[in-house]
């Protein structure tokens, strides 16, 4: 059973229409960089709860969520609508087996992330522990419009402080974007084109690939890694691709 406690609403930055990110102030338990909690709010005398990641580091003063409003869901558009000041509940404990602790050593660190799912690898990224243990790593972030790239200051704050580490390459499905490749990470991969632009090659002798966020994408690039030899990750038998399905 979770402990529910009280988080106080510091900030409720709106990127775009859907796009929000809630900065909130509670008292919970240390978690390790890439968990998620549980938020909820009572909706008609009942408590409505859903697993949102953190994006913050868990060295952080405040916690903070990144999300989209689902424009039918029954969560996340009241979460839309908290202000400063508003309460949310929020699980004590943090949980999850999206973290570096599970993540085998390789040479390199791909993170693979469409929409929101970004979140997990900026508290991953914000952490000294993946610098140290990659010798490169690859962030690649995947939306339907260049307004959903958000974050941008923090990536670029990232790739100055990791210059010789960091690749970051965004992907924009539905739009030409300066910098951005267009159409879907499984096209890219499929024709070569995310291994070319990138400059390193996705083999199981140097990589280990985390897959995030839209179910479909997970299955899909996993599905294409296989044929390059890449296995799923478990605990008993270690591979080289280790996912976390948002829906
Ligand atoms: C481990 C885990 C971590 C998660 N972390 C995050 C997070 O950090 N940020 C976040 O926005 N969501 C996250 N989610 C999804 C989140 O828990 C909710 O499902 C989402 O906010 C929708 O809730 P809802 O009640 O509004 O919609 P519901 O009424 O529950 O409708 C769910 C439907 O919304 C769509 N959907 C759900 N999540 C997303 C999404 N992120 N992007 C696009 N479409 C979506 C899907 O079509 C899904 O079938 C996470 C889910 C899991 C399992
Ligand atoms: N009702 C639904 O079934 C449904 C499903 C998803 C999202 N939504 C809603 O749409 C809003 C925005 O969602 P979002 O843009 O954050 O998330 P998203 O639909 O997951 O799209 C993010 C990126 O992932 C790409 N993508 C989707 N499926 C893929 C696959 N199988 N393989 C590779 N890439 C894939 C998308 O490309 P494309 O542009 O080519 O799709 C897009 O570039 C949310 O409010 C959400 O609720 C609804």
């Amino acid at each position: 059973m979770s402990t529910w406690i009280k988080a106080e609403v510091i900030e409720n930055r709106r990127w775009n229409k859907d796009l929000f990110s809630l900065t909130l102030d509670a008292d919970v338990a240390p978690f390790a960089a890439g968990q998620f909690a549980k938020l909820g709010l009572e909706i008609d005398g009942k408590l409505i709860q859903r697993a949102y990641s953190y994006v913050n580091p868990p060295s952080s003063k405040y916690l903070e969520i990144y999300a989209t409003r689902v424009a039918d869901g029954l969560l996340s558009p009241r979460l839309h609508e908290l202000e400063a000041g508003d309460t949310v509940m929020i699980t004590k404990e943090a949980t999850g087996f999206f973290t570096l602790d599970d993540i085998p050593e390789s040479e390199h660190l791909w993170m693979i992330s469409t929409g929101t799912a970004l979140g997990p690898f900026l508290s991953i990224l914000q952490e000294q522990e993946v610098w140290q243990r990659f010798r490169k790593v690859v962030l690649i972030h995947a939306v339907r419009f260049s307004a959903d790239l958000s974050y941008q200051a923090e990536i670029n704050a990232l790739k100055k402080k990791h210059s010789d580490q960091i690749l970051v390459q965004p992907f924009v499905s539905r739009e030409p974007t300066a910098g951005a490749l267009s159409g879907r990470i499984t096209h890219a991969l499929e024709d070569g084109m995310l291994e070319r632009v990138v400059g390193l090659p996705l083999s199981p002798e140097k990589s280990h690939v985390m897959l995030c966020g839209n179910p479909q994408m997970v299955k899909d690039v996993r599905a294409l890694l296989q044929l390059k030899g890449l296995e799923k990750h478990l605990r008993r038998k270690p591979g080289h691709i280790t996912t976390e399905r948002y829906w």
